[in-house]
């Protein structure tokens, strides 16, 4: 039998300055989505694709990760007194999610460094790493699809979106070429977060990787980049143009809708783009929304 997937790499060390003060003595991570922490999202996502192996790269401050996938006993005993088997089970669902392992960065020197942190636990296997800050809307597939093509090229393989010119030197940036398959470009180059108007293109790297786990091996010798941090983007670029043990890169371009949670203008949207088609809140939201937009002008 083939091979399969099993683990993904969750990086959650960052300080989360930009949401400060609400951050001063809670992780970014655990900042409400609706009603769910950002980071159950991304949890949901890598278990919906198979990965149940869930590594979080964690830093100090973040006892409330692991506290949030672990069992309450106090909470679970009250509501079952009470019987109130539905937010019970909204209590349990993250305990249940997934196989739930931690290491710590301890310095915050980068991307590329706290996934460096995962390779005790990683092996020689390829794996997932799924950034935090990006939602993947759950009926549109990226994941999956990112492990299918890994397995078929048996490469590394990069979540790509298409974004205004006007952002791209927020992202690691891709220069690609055509493949026989619509949706999976060759990457042929990799630069993080270009200077304003000197990007090579506008496909973005977005939050999610398959890797190879020769990736370590190119990480260890990567050296300080972008912000004098280890950069994953300059890894892969090693490997997307390195020597063949790496095994190149390839890109799976994502047309579907991804919230990002990352700055508070973005979170804000994500929270109203994910709240108006919740079935429970929907309905009222919609129309008080429209209401609320006519009255700004
Ligand atoms: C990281 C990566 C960048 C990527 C982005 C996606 O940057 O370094 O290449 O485009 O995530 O969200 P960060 O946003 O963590 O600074």
């Amino acid at each position: 039998m083939a091979f399969r997937l099993s683990k993904a790499v969750i990086p959650a060390a960052g300080l989360g300055t930009r949401f400060l003060p609400a951050t001063k003595a809670m992780p970014k991570e655990m900042l409400p989505v609706v009603d769910k922490p950002a980071i159950q999202y991304v949890v949901e996502e890598a278990v919906a694709a198979g990965l149940t192996d869930v590594l979080m790269i964690t830093g100090r401050n973040k006892n409330a990760l692991e506290n949030h996938f672990d069992r309450v006993a106090e909470l679970e005993t009250t509501l079952e007194k009470k019987g109130d088997t539905d937010k019970l089970q909204k209590v349990n669902f993250s305990t249940d999610l997934a196989d739930m392992h931690y290491v710590r960065q301890g310095d915050p020197k980068g991307l590329g460094h706290a996934v460096l942190r995962a390779r005790m636990h990683v092996g020689r296997e390829p794996f997932a790493v799924l950034l935090g800050d990006d939602i993947i809307d759950h009926r549109d597939v990226l994941l999956s699809r990112m492990i299918e093509v890994q397995e078929q090229r048996h490469a590394s393989v990069v979540a790509l979106l298409e974004v205004d010119p006007s952002v791209a030197h927020m992202y690691g940036i891709a220069t690609v070429e055509a493949t026989d398959e619509e949706d999976v470009v060759k990457i042929n180059g990799l630069v993080e977060k270009p200077s304003p108007g000197t990007a090579p293109s506008n496909l973005a790297i977005i939050g999610r990787y398959v890797l190879r786990p020769e990736v370590f091996d190119v990480l260890e010798t990567t050296a300080p980049g972008k912000g004098g941090e280890i950069q994953l983007t300059d890894a892969l670029q090693e490997m997307a143009n390195g020597p063949s043990w790496t095994g190149g890169v390839y890109g799976v371009v994502f047309r579907g809708r991804r919230y990002d949670t990352g700055d508070r203008l973005d979170y804000i949207k994500a929270i109203v783009q994910l709240a108006v088609e919740r079935e429970d809140l929907g309905p009222e939201l919609r129309p008080w929304l429209r209401d609320f937009a006519a009255d700004l002008d």
